[in-house]
């Protein structure tokens, strides 16, 4: 994704000449590699915003490791970012300042999940629920008339076990969810009637949930 813009940069940083920002978002797990009051923690997988260089794997890139080079934990609401270091083209993009690298925390990634979801039938996987999250702040910034992508790697019923389970929905083996319960999952309202429906169905009530709102309004 990043690598066909690399050299799209202008001195004037201006985007009518042909300067591309590019922004890569990590995982701020519970809180972000700081709590609110600034007191670091672990409970992240951050690693280009808070790590330190390192070498792991054979690799010299930055890591989130102890002062004598033992590799940390890591936390993420995401199984594909809840890892302690990062590929060394990113650890690059970093040093030379091509890219600028920020953070979503689980929270924030559930909610972009969710919104994106019902506002365009998609559902993402939280990977780049992550990078969606911060995609609608930094849109906040800009002008209507400029363009903003952002890749949205793999798909988000693979997570929907764990989407459950952040949600407070408790889950079964087999049969798994009511559709009551399916509701509750997304945003606490009551199904109307229930069956028995599975889990796939979690995933379908996330992505028809966008049409659904827009046909009520
Ligand atoms: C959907 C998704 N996105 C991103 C990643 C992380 O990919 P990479 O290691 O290439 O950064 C994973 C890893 O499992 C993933 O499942």
């Amino acid at each position: 994704m990043f690598s066909a813009f690399l050299n799209d940069t202008h001195p004037s940083l201006d985007a009518a000449k042909g300067h591309v920002k590019i922004v890569g978002v990590e995982a701020g797990g519970e809180h972000g590699p700081w709590l609110p009051d600034g007191t670091e923690t672990d409970k992240h997988a951050a690693t280009l915003t808070n790590g330190v260089v390192g070498v792991l794997h054979g690799s010299r890139t930055y890591l989130l490791q102890t002062p004598d080079g033992q590799i940390k934990e890591t936390h993420s609401i995401s199984a594909g970012l809840d890892y302690p270091g990062v590929g060394p083209q990113h650890a690059q993009l970093k040093s030379i300042g091509r890219v600028e690298y920020k953070y979503a925390t689980d929270s924030q990634a559930l909610e972009a999940q969710r919104f994106c979801s019902r506002a365009e039938g998609i559902l993402p996987a939280l990977e780049p629920s992550h990078a969606l999250h911060q995609v609608m702040e930094i849109a906040k910034t800009m002008r209507k008339d400029q363009i903003v992508l952002v890749n949205l790697c793999g798909r988000g019923d693979k997570d929907m076990l764990h989407v459950a389970k952040y949600r407070g929905v408790t889950i079964d083996t087999d049969v798994i969810l009511t559709k009551d319960e399916g509701y509750k999952a997304m945003d606490g309202s009551k199904a109307k009637g229930s069956s028995g429906v599975s889990l796939v169905y979690l995933a379908a009530a996330f992505a028809c949930g966008a049409l659904v709102a827009m046909k009520l309004r």
